[in-house]
């Protein structure tokens, strides 16, 4: 780095942006309230989210106890009876029956608007279709679908009569839906013919045959068309979306459920190669999504709200669909991809629709800053806000860039912190009160005891890095990890002492703004998907040239983090190296799904590796960022692998 970009970088740190005073005037959290929520959480913790739950959800019943806290598991407004459902529709039909609720623009700029009358009528119907096909309340039901808006009408109905959805990413292989539905043990799958990415059709139907053929817990599946491709429909298994509804009864009452009753299995990557199923469930989660999308997204009425994430992940879940439903707001949801058919496919549809808040992740960010602003000046953004991001640290430069070109210096940036695991945004600015700097996060919400420590568990001072810890519960936290509460005890809360273990690093600075290091385990980021780099080693092991690999990040421009593989073949296969780099990475593309496909493969006979057999990553880790190896290299095995894999580097 030269000195002049050294000192650029150090500017751009430093520079804050207090909130403007009109945004100040309207917003829905002003800091007042602000101040007495804050000391509220601090002096009456359990009054404090007590009246965030009587606020944001309805009860059909009221809770007898706020929190059940025998660490590390906890219980929320135990003995409330609620239903998700019902907070995302029925309760607004009396004010806002014709308020659009959907706006669904398709890969080939089709649109739909669905209002919250029209999507309470299909999901009651969609309701009584699953209870005619024999699923009950706690049953598991497996999503895997385009993001068309029968997906949400999936993801709600299941709540409605207490049906538990696991969400599999459309993006995802057979192999994904095949370990997910026997975690979970479904016992349906609701698919869709295919769907389309960039342009092409991809084969939904035909991947869940594929796995559905070593699943024994699947009894029926539903499948909505949306391609119009020719697919088998397997007699008394399988059944179409139309016909199933067409005939279905419009009644249907939604569950009165416990506020602990399992709401959603969302798989994450996890270290070891299996994933892990986060299990969400009602009262507390609602009464958080709910709550953040109100304080952090300033939601008004008359807002259209855009987050462009995919239902396959939390942020889909949380921030496309049950938070603002449950404000009764508009939410547009749109299939395809950021940059088909141009790079001005977001913009387009901010015009079109006039969107006023708009949440997108760092990834896409970088991408069009590299596409150019002259895709952004195509088009009139004058609707917007309020910008979000979520999913990865944003650097500065790319914070820079979307609030000149998106947000035309006019827009408040949200930098929100959060996980699957916790349901809901942890740490954020908050639009018309906190002063933000770009690529910090800043604080943590009210209720939210987040801290920075280190290995024995104790804070450390500003400035110094750390592990980002949470140390009270919170509503929205995952309960367990489905079916191993064991992995769940060890995953979180193993790492220090008496607080929830994010896997994140973080320092605070003199300010206590926190600002994220990214993960500190095998976990990385690649276009803000999560993969465990255990499960990419573990499908490039699986193929018959391949005795050993190890796969590590590194930096890239615009994905975040790329990923490169080390391969150590066998030495049968010894000979085939050109061609078999490509087809390394189809195999992978074909195990996982195209996000996981390694950007480098490299070809070496040995790894470095630790005398108790540990693979060394950060040594790998430098190698393919191409730096030079820093640190320890004492408890390395053999010395002489990492100048063969350096000599390798130069070739
Ligand atoms: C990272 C996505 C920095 C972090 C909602 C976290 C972030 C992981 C941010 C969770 C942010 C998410 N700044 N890092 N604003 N948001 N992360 O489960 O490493 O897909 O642990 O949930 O993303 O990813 P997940």
């Amino acid at each position: 780095m030269t000195t002049q970009e050294n000192i650029t970088s150090v500017l751009v740190e430093n520079r804050i942006f207090v909130p403007h005073k009109n945004f100040i005037e309207q917003a829905n959290l002003k800091k007042e309230e602000y101040e007495r929520l804050l000391l509220k959480a601090n002096t009456d913790f359990e009054g404090f989210w007590a009246e965030l739950a009587e606020r944001n959800v309805h009860w059909f019943k009221k809770w007898d106890k706020v929190l059940e806290w025998k660490e590390p598991f906890s219980k929320w407004f135990i003995g409330g009876k609620t239903n998700v459902s019902y907070n995302c529709l029925d309760r607004h039909l009396k004010d806002k029956a014709n308020k659009t609720a959907l706006i669904w623009v398709g890969e080939n700029d089709e649109k739909r608007t669905i209002t919250y009358q029209e999507l309470f009528n299909e999901v009651c119907k969609f309701s009584n279709v699953l209870l005619n096909l024999g699923i009950k309340d706690g049953d598991r039901v497996v999503i895997y679908m385009p993001l068309i808006p029968e997906a949400v009408v999936a993801m709600l109905a299941c709540t409605r009569i207490g049906a538990v959805h696991s969400i599999v990413f459309g993006g995802f292989s057979q192999e994904a839906i095949l370990d997910r539905v026997n975690d979970a043990k479904a016992k349906m799958v609701i698919t869709a013919d295919g769907g389309y990415r960039r342009g092409q059709a991809v084969p939904l139907k035909l991947n869940v045959d594929n796995a559905l053929e070593k699943c024994s817990s699947v009894e029926k599946v539903i499948v909505v068309q949306r391609i119009k491709n020719k697919i088998d429909l397997k007699s008394g298994r399988d059944y179409w979306y139309h016909e199933l509804i067409n005939n279905a009864s419009l009644e249907n009452k939604a569950c009165e459920l416990d506020s602990e009753h399992p709401l959603f299995i969302l798989y994450t990557s996890g270290t070891t190669g299996k994933p892990k199923g986060i299990l969400h469930t009602t009262g507390g989660y609602l009464t958080w999504v709910t709550q953040t999308t109100k304080w952090v997204f300033d939601i008004k009425d008359k807002d259209t709200y855009w987050c462009t994430a995919d239902v396959g992940w939390i942020t889909g879940h949380s921030y496309v669909v049950y938070g603002p439903l449950s404000c009764g707001a508009t939410t547009l949801l749109y299939e395809g991809a950021p940059n088909h058919p141009d790079w001005g496919r977001f913009w387009k549809i901010v015009e079109e629709n006039k969107v006023s808040i708009f949440y997108t992740a760092p990834t896409a960010i970088r991408a069009f800053m590299k596409a150019g602003s002259e895709w952004v000046k195509k088009y009139d953004l004058s609707s917007l806000r309020l910008l979000g991001s979520v999913g990865e640290p944003i650097n500065p430069e790319a914070w820079m860039w979307y609030h000149k070109n998106i947000g035309q210096e006019r827009c408040p940036i949200v930098d929100t912190w959060w996980q699957t695991e916790t349901g809901g945004i942890l740490v954020s600015p908050l639009p018309g009160i906190t002063t933000t700097k770009p690529g910090s996060a800043t604080v943590p919400l009210p209720g939210i005891f987040a801290s920075v420590v280190d290995e024995n568990g104790n804070s450390v001072p500003s400035d110094q890095g750390g592990y980002m810890v949470i140390k009270k519960p919170w509503p929205s936290m995952l309960r367990t990890i489905y079916g191993n509460d064991e992995r769940y005890v060890q995953t979180y809360w193993s790492r220090t002492k008496s607080a929830y273990f994010t896997g994140d690093g973080a320092h605070k600075d003199k300010d206590d703004f926190f600002w994220m290091l990214g993960r500190v385990d095998d976990v990385i980021k690649v276009s803000g998907h999560l993969l465990s780099t255990m499960e990419v080693e573990s499908a490039l092991v699986s193929h018959s040239s391949v005795a050993e690999a190890a796969v590590v990040g590194y930096p890239d421009e615009i994905k975040g983090e790329a990923l490169c593989a080390f391969v150590v073949l066998k030495q049968s296969a010894s000979d085939h190296q050109s061609t078999l780099s490509d087809e390394l990475k189809q195999h992978v593309a074909k195990q996982i799904g195209p996000v996981a496909k390694p950007d480098q493969v490299r070809f070496t006979e040995v790894l470095p590796k630790t005398r108790s057999g540990k693979i060394m990553r950060r040594l790998l880790r430098d190698i393919a960022s191409g730096k030079q190896t820093v640190g320890d290299t004492t408890t390395l095995e053999d010395m002489s692998v990492l100048e063969k894999l350096r000599v390798q580097d130069e070739e």
